[in-house]
C-alpha cells in the first residue's frame, strides 16, 4: 500500500468506527425540542420556573426532550408569541392571564378585575380548583392546551407623581396589557390607559410616551422600570399571573410516556413557581426601595379602601363581557360577597 492509500484506509476505518458508535447514539439522542418563549427576565418567578421545567423535563425524559427557553421577548413579543404558538413555531408559552382575551377567551379577564383576590389563598382557590380547570379547557377550541397556572403576584402602581388618592391618577397615561378590564380599571380613576407590549414599556416610560404603569414588583425591578419612575405605590389592587400553554396538536401528538413525564415535570415546576413567587416579589420590592431611585409608598387602609371603592364598579361594568357565570364562580370559590362592598 502506498502512503496515501494507507492513510485513506486508516481514515475510512476511523470513520466507520466513529460511525458505528455515533450513529445509534445520535439517533437515540435526537431529542424532541420544545421551544418555550416568554417575555420576562430569567430572574423572575416565570423565568425561573421555565428554567426549572426545562431541567426537570430533561431529567425525567432522560434527555428525550430538550426544552429551549427564550426569555425577555428574545423570540417574540406578547401578541406575536400567541400567534407563533398557534402556528406551531413555538410549542410552549406562559402568557399572563390577561393575554388570552385577545384570542377570544374573554373569561380570562376575570383575573384582571381589581380587588377580586385578597391574597394568594383566594387566588389558589380558583387556579388550583375546578374554576381554573374549566377556564383552561376553554383554550382548546383555539388549538391550545392549558397545562398549569404559575403565580406571579399582586401589582403595584408607578408614576412620576405620588399615587395616594384615586384623584392622583387623573390624566396619567398608564401602560396596560391588552385587557378591556384593565382599560376600565384605569379609566375608573381618571387615567388614560395605553396598551403596549411588555418589551416596549421601559422605553415608553423613559421617553414619556406613557407616565406610569402597573406590574408586580418582580417585573418592575427586573425591567428596571423603577429607574424611570419616581413613585411606586404598593396598592396590591390586582393580580398578574400566568397560564402555561402548549400547542395542542404538538402535545396530543407526543408519545404517551413522554407526555406523562412532561406532565410530572410541569407539576414539579408549578410547585416551585408558586412557592417562590411571593418571596421573589418581596425581594424585588426591597431592592427597589434600597435603590433610592423610586419612593415606595404603602397606602394606608383608608387610602386602599378609597381606591377599591373607585375601581370596584368595574366588576359590574365588565360582567357581560367576561361572563357573569365566571365572575360568580370566582366569588364563590373565594367566599367573596360583593354586596358587602
Ligand atoms: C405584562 O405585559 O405586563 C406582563 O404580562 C409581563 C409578564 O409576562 O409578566
Amino acid at each position: 500500500m502506498t502512503q496515501i492509500t494507507r492513510r485513506q484506509a486508516l481514515a475510512t476505518t476511523a470513520a466507520l468506527a466513529a460511525g458505528a458508535t455515533l450513529l445509534p447514539t445520535a439517533q437515540a439522542q435526537s431529542p424532541i425540542v420544545i421551544k418555550f418563549s416568554h417575555v420576562v427576565a430569567t430572574d423572575t418567578p416565570k423565568g425561573k420556573a421555565a428554567e426549572f421545567f426545562a431541567k426537570r423535563a430533561a431529567e425525567l425524559t432522560k434527555g428525550k426532550v430538550k426544552v429551549e427557553v427564550y426569555p425577555n421577548s428574545q423570540l417574540y413579543k406578547d401578541k406575536e408569541e400567541m400567534e407563533a404558538l398557534q402556528l406551531g413555531s413555538v410549542q410552549m408559552l406562559a402568557p399572563s392571564l390577561s393575554k388570552f382575551a385577545p384570542l377570544g377567551v374573554k373569561e380570562f379577564e376575570a383575573f384582571d378585575l381589581p380587588f377580586i383576590f385578597d391574597d394568594y389563598s383566594d387566588l389558589h382557590a380558583v387556579t388550583q380548583g375546578p374554576v381554573g380547570a374549566k377556564l383552561l379547557k376553554k383554550l382548546e377550541s383555539r388549538g391550545i392546551s392549558g397545562l398549569a397556572y404559575w403565580d406571579n403576584g399582586f401589582k403595584v402602581m408607578s408614576a412620576n407623581r405620588p399615587l395616594h388618592a384615586p384623584e392622583d391618577y387623573k390624566g396619567l397615561k398608564m401602560r396596560i396589557q391588552s385587557s378591556k378590564v384593565l382599560d376600565a380599571q384605569m379609566r375608573a380613576v381618571g387615567a388614560l390607559p395605553q396598551v403596549l407590549a411588555f418589551s416596549e414599556t421601559y422605553q415608553a416610560l423613559q421617553t414619556g410616551v406613557v407616565d406610569g404603569t402597573e406590574n408586580p414588583p418582580s417585573n418592575l425591578y427586573t425591567q428596571k422600570m423603577y429607574e424611570v419612575q419616581k413613585h411606586v405605590s404598593v396598592t396590591n389592587h390586582g393580580y398578574l399571573g400566568y397560564a402555561v400553554v402548549v400547542n395542542k396538536k404538538f402535545w396530543d401528538g407526543l408519545p404517551a410516556d413522554i407526555r406523562t413525564q412532561l406532565t410530572q415535570a410541569m407539576a414539579d415546576a408549578t410547585k416551585v413557581a408558586n412557592e417562590d413567587a411571593l418571596k421573589d416579589n418581596q425581594d424585588a420590592l426591597a431592592k427597589v426601595k434600597a435603590s433610592g431611585k423610586s419612593t415606595v409608598y404603602e397606602p394606608s387602609k383608608g387610602e386602599r379602601f378609597l381606591l377599591k371603592k373607585a375601581m370596584f364598579p368595574v366588576h359590574k361594568q365588565m360582567s357581560s363581557r367576561i361572563g357573569e357565570e365566571t365572575i360568580k364562580d370566582i366569588y364563590k370559590a373565594t367566599n367573596f360577597d360583593p354586596t358587602k362592598m
